[in-house]
């Protein structure tokens, strides 16, 4: 009987070389970004009591829809994680680190969607977050940071879309308006969102359903309900962004798809890509999470950014291409006497990216091999070779031609030849 075979599920993907390895270019980018700026790496376990993530809003599709959740050996409710502020700030409330705590991340993230281009069920993220102070010049360095990040990958078509979301002193009154003005129109709203309102008013803006956008474009908006101490905030977030040169398109109707946001808050929209999927990261200050996973009051803002779109986005603009894995030198061994074993280690001691063949083959089919592997180099050594104590050395790109180097010259040989 035939074995069966398998394939990844739906919604997830085998990432593999060149593209992995442009995957953790873009890491180490992201990381030498935000070090810079004094952010340190934080590893959380991609599983946690579900309570963590319930935290996330009990209207939102993330917790309703799209957890994976199940129970383990004893009993316990465990969920794959959506995202990573959640546990950021469980890890920041277990271990109380000194304020203020500046972190980045990056990893895997799980939610049931629906697959499309873009849209996955399992995705990468990076981030950061910083806990411990309201000062809006944290806003502005975070906000700045991911832009940054964009930059130096080479995206041009980034736009940044800025609102403040309030806190829970104006919050209430702005609610209490908001569904008011939806409860006047609910004739005319979608079932879903009619739904909604009865969970959480804010989150109909949220609505992307056609039949809901003209009800939305009339809703009071919370910018105009902001206290005076916070329409302040808001404008010392806008006035160093100015100061810094980045730009933002105010956006008084962006609600994010996650509870916890107080004030600031913003999303990245990479214009190159199909409007549907073309957020290419979002964040914003949760100022009462700490507290509601059982923490002390302690302000904090973040973002995510989700690397599979901005890869997505650096192909729909043409930058920030896959680094090259190819092999240096590639080593052709027709000698019988095991050299490659030693040559090959040799090379790689010195930091020179070395392949070879295998299986003793000939000469003719080793050379093969070597042409395909894309090296600058081919080493080979014959029995001539091995008895003369040299390899000769034949240069498959340029115009060097072959030459006879003897072993103990050929690190420094190829170093200079490399450049
Ligand atoms: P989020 O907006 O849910 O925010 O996700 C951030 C980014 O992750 C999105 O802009 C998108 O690029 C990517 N993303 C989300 N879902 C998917 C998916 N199914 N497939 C591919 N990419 C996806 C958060 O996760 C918050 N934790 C951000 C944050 C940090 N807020 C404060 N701190």
């Amino acid at each position: 009987m035939a074995s069966p075979s398998f394939q990844a599920p739906k919604g997830t993907r085998d990432i593999l070389a060149p593209q992995s390895t442009r995957q953790r270019a873009l890491i180490d980018l992201f990381a030498d970004t935000v070090e810079r700026a004094s952010y340190g790496e934080v590893s959380t376990p991609i599983f946690e009591d579900i309570g963590v993530f319930l935290r996330l809003g009990e209207s939102t599709d993330v917790v309703t829809k799209e957890m994976y959740d199940f129970e383990d050996k004893d009993g316990r409710h465990i969920a794959l994680r959506p995202e990573l502020t959640a546990s950021v700030v469980r890890a920041y409330v277990q271990h109380r680190p000194a304020l203020p705590w500046k972190v980045w991340y990056e990893g895997p993230q799980f939610r049931y969607e629906k697959p499309q281009a873009g849209r996955f069920r399992q995705f990468t993220q990076v981030g950061i977050e910083a806990l411990g102070t309201s000062d809006p010049e944290l806003d502005v360095e975070v906000i700045w940071l991911a832009n940054q990040f964009y930059e130096r990958l080479g995206l041009r078509q980034v736009s940044l879309l800025l609102n403040s979301l309030g806190d829970p002193t104006c919050r209430p009154a702005y609610l209490a308006a908001l569904e008011a003005y939806f409860r006047d129109h609910v004739g005319d709203l979608s079932e879903q969102s009619v739904l909604t309102l009865d969970l959480n008013p804010l989150r109909v803006l949220d609505s992307k359903r056609p039949e809901d956008q003209a009800i939305i474009d009339g809703a009071p908006l919370m910018v105009d309900h902001l206290t005076p101490e916070l329409a302040e905030h808001f404008g010392q977030v806008r006035a160093g962004l100015d100061q810094l040169g980045v730009s933002y398109h105010l956006s008084p109707r962006l609600v994010r798809g996650l509870d916890y946001y107080t004030l600031t808050t913003f999303e990245f929209a990479a214009d190159a890509l199909d409007s549907a999927q073309n957020a290419v990261g979002g964040g914003g200050r949760y100022d009462g999470l700490a507290e509601s996973l059982g923490g002390p009051p302690t302000p904090g803002i973040g973002f995510a950014l989700g690397v599979d779109r901005i890869l997505l986005a650096c192909d729909a603009e043409g930058v920030f291409d896959a680094p090259t894995i190819d092999p240096e030198v590639f080593v052709v061994d027709v000698s019988g006497a095991h050299v490659a074993l030693e040559l090959t280690a040799d090379l790689r001691n010195h930091g020179i990216r070395t392949d070879r063949a295998w299986d003793n083959r000939s000469m003719k089919a080793q050379m093969k091999v070597s042409d395909r592997s894309n090296a600058a180099f081919a080493v080979i050594i014959g029995e001539d070779e091995l008895a003369a104590d040299s390899v000769t050395v034949r240069d498959l790109r340029g115009d060097t031609g072959q030459q006879l180097i003897p072993r103990s010259d050929l690190v420094a040989y190829l170093q200079n030849q490399l450049g």
